[in-house]
């Protein structure tokens, strides 16, 4: 039997959670909102606080309304689809906050007012899915005996199952046409669903790709190889929706759940789709990464040019550059841009980005950052201005050393985490910068998620 508290909510903190007191020990709410008073079961005790989790709202934010998705918050895509945008924009605004003031242990930087998204639902261009041979019942769908086949989202804490929706509303209408009818081709397929305890079953996940332009890119991933299966699957998909421009089969035969793989084999169409930002076009693979609200990013990126205050003769570094979004978004304020990015593939497409816009001045490698920065391969160019936009997880302490050690004047840090960009920004102080401005965005209503870019420059 979990033990259950009254709590008040305190003020809100990364992952969508308050930070309360209870008998004096520090408490990592979930579900709450700041001021409500809760019952809480106790997840866990940890040595310095409790994790808590709200069961019941005794007394309720006048914030909060009613949520107009079925799901919400069972599929645990969304954390704050029942409170009002405004208010949603506050916590994230009060959360990068925090996480400056208490990780990044910086009290006087210029923080702006966080920038809010107009379009609150079918924001996503980019959406995963799950198969399961084991459906996770929400409580109006207790009863149903529907199991063997499900496509959809991954049950929070039940990480062999997935709920299997009827539309999410923050993918545009065509994204969810698309998901229906595939579900339903390959559910009459007899093609088995992964079983991530048994591992055993053949579709494992589903990522589904919206340009501008209104074409679409499928990747399937599987355990094994299979392709008059699937290409018959395919066939009738682009046949029904003929703007299906890329049907991709990622194969990923290793126990490890993840959407990516050792092969990615061309089913139908092309393998690339093109994306635009700002009047440019970028040449996508399925496994790379793009931003995923067309709608923000180019007020994320006019902001980095902003702080970043191009006089039109500086050589940029952009660290963790993708497919070369920033570099070719920048390109014509500044003299030269060098990008550095992981991924093979992104590597590729960014260097044809640079053809496809016709832009001569950027160029692009790929590597480890971390190991790059081990072996001194970051810094072998003199540098003006850093970019860096580094995945969730934050920079690698190594690379944090190799950009203190450059003595780079400006750094401007793009950071998907304030929880880890507190972390390497207290580091980047250490080391000798000071971090001068902050500008939230939100990319993501009705997630915890939000963007951030800090603006660093080194003491004299
Ligand atoms: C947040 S994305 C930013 C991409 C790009 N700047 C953009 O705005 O589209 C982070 C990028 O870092 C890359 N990445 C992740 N780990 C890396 C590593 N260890 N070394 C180099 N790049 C890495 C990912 O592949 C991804 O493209």
């Amino acid at each position: 039997m979990k033990q259950l508290i009254e709590i008040t909510a305190g003020k809100p903190i990364y992952g969508g959670k308050c930070l309360s007191e209870y008998e004096g020990r520090k408490v990592m709410l979930e579900r709450a909102l700041p001021g409500e008073k809760v019952l809480a079961y106790v997840k866990n005790k940890k040595s310095g606080y409790i994790e808590a989790v709200a069961k019941e709202i005794l007394e309720k934010s006048v914030h909060r309304k009613e949520s107009d998705c079925r799901y919400y918050p069972t599929c645990g895509g969304c954390k704050l689809r029942d409170v009002e945008y405004d208010y949603q924009a506050w916590i994230k605004e009060e959360v990068v906050k925090d996480c400056i003031r208490r990780i990044g242990k910086v009290t006087d930087c210029g923080m702006l007012p966080i920038i809010k998204c107009e379009l609150h639902n079918n924001y996503r261009n980019k959406t995963e899915f799950t198969f399961s041979k084991l459906r996770y019942y929400t409580e109006e769908e207790k009863g149903l005996e529907e199991e063997g086949f499900t496509l959809g989202f991954h049950a929070p804490k039940f990480f062999s199952k997935a709920i299997d929706i009827e539309r999410c509303h923050l993918q545009p209408d065509l994204t969810n046409r698309i998901y229906h009818a595939l579900r339903e081709k390959l559910k009459a397929s007899g093609l088995e669903p992964y079983d991530v305890v048994k591992h055993t079953g053949f579709l494992r996940y589903l990522i589904l790709r919206k340009t501008n332009a209104g074409e679409i890119m499928i990747n399937l991933i599987t355990k094994a190889k299979r392709f008059n299966d699937i290409k018959k699957v395919a066939d009738e998909m682009c046949e029904e929706f003929p703007m299906i421009a890329s049907f991709v089969n990622t194969i990923n035969s290793g126990l490890a759940s993840t959407a990516f793989g050792e092969e990615s084999i061309l089913i139908r169409g092309s393998e690339t789709v093109i994306d635009t930002i700002g009047g440019l076009k970028f040449e996508l693979s399925c496994n790379t990464f793009f931003q995923v609200n067309p709608e923000q990013v180019t007020k994320l990126y006019d902001k980095i040019i902003e702080f970043s205050e191009f006089n039109g003769s500086e050589t940029v570094l952009d660290l963790y550059c993708g497919v070369g979004t920033i570099s070719l978004y920048i390109s014509h304020k500044v003299k030269k841009v060098v990008g550095f990015e992981l991924v093979d593939n992104a590597v590729e497409n960014a260097r044809r980005n640079a053809e496809l816009n016709g832009i001569k001045n950027c160029v692009f490698f790929t590597g480890d950052m971390m190991k790059l920065a081990k072996e001194g391969e970051l810094f072998k160019e003199k540098y003006d201005i850093i970019i860096t936009d580094p995945p969730r997880d934050g920079m690698h302490p190594k690379v944090v050393e190799a950009l203190i050690g450059s003595g780079v004047p400006k750094i401007v840090y793009v950071s998907c985490n304030p929880s880890t960009f507190g972390r390497d920004v207290q580091l980047l102080e250490e080391g000798g910068y000071k971090l001068l401005k902050v500008q939230p965005v939100d990319m993501f209503p009705h997630t915890f998620h939000v963007e951030t870019i800090g603006l660093l420059v080194k003491n004299n």
